[in-house]
Parts: structure tokens; C-alpha cells; sequence
């Protein structure tokens, strides 16, 4: 299991190794993290990851070619890509568009 956290809504869960953090959002809504296309391209689901990088999938080129628009930084991902891969502790902060 990870502990997942996200911010700004304080929500907070354990995450089983290989799940997807976007099925993990629909099932606890309380997470608060905006998604519309979930298929890396509009960008609106973007995290920053303040903890557990090591944790998290690695980015695929789709979802590197959107967040290159944005220009936000390597910290950031999209969340409707993240899978757990690892057991720690991940801190995922909504980007506010
Ligand atoms: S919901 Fe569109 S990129 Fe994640």
C-alpha cells in the first residue's frame, strides 16, 4: 500500500500498488481533483507531486507533450495517468489553472 494525500482538500487514503490514482478519485470525490478528457490531452487534471515521485509511474510522451504546453515543471504530472507503482508516501497539490 501507498498513503496518498492530496491538497488542497487534506483527503488522505491507502492505495494499493498498480492502481490507477484516477479510479481512486472517482471512488472518494472528497480528493477534489478536477479531470475532463482523462486521456492526456486537456491538461486540466495537472498535480504537483510534493512527495513520492519514486512512487508514481514513470510519464508516457503523450502525457510529456501535454504538460510541455503548460510549462509547469518536471514536478508536475497528470493524474489521470499516475499509477502507484511503490509503497510510501505520495503528496499530490492540484494545480490551479
Ligand atoms: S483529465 Fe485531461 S489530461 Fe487528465
Amino acid at each position: 500500500m501507498a498513503k496518498v494525500r492530496f491538497l488542497p482538500s487534506g483527503y488522505e487514503t491507502d492505495v494499493r500498488v498498480g492502481t490507477a490514482l484516477v479510479d481512486v478519485c472517482d471512488e472518494h470525490p472528497e480528493a477534489e481533483v478536477p479531470f475532463s478528457c482523462r486521456s492526456a490531452s486537456c491538461g486540466t487534471c495537472r498535480v504537483r507531486v510534493r512527495e513520492g515521485m519514486e512512487f508514481l509511474s514513470p510519464p508516457a510522451d503523450d502525457e510529456l507533450d501535454v504538460l510541455s504546453v503548460f510549462g509547469d515543471g518536471p514536478d508536475v504530472r497528470l493524474c489521470c495517468q499516475l499509477k502507484v507503482r511503490g509503497e510510501g508516501r505520495i503528496v499530490l497539490e492540484v494545480v490551479e489553472p
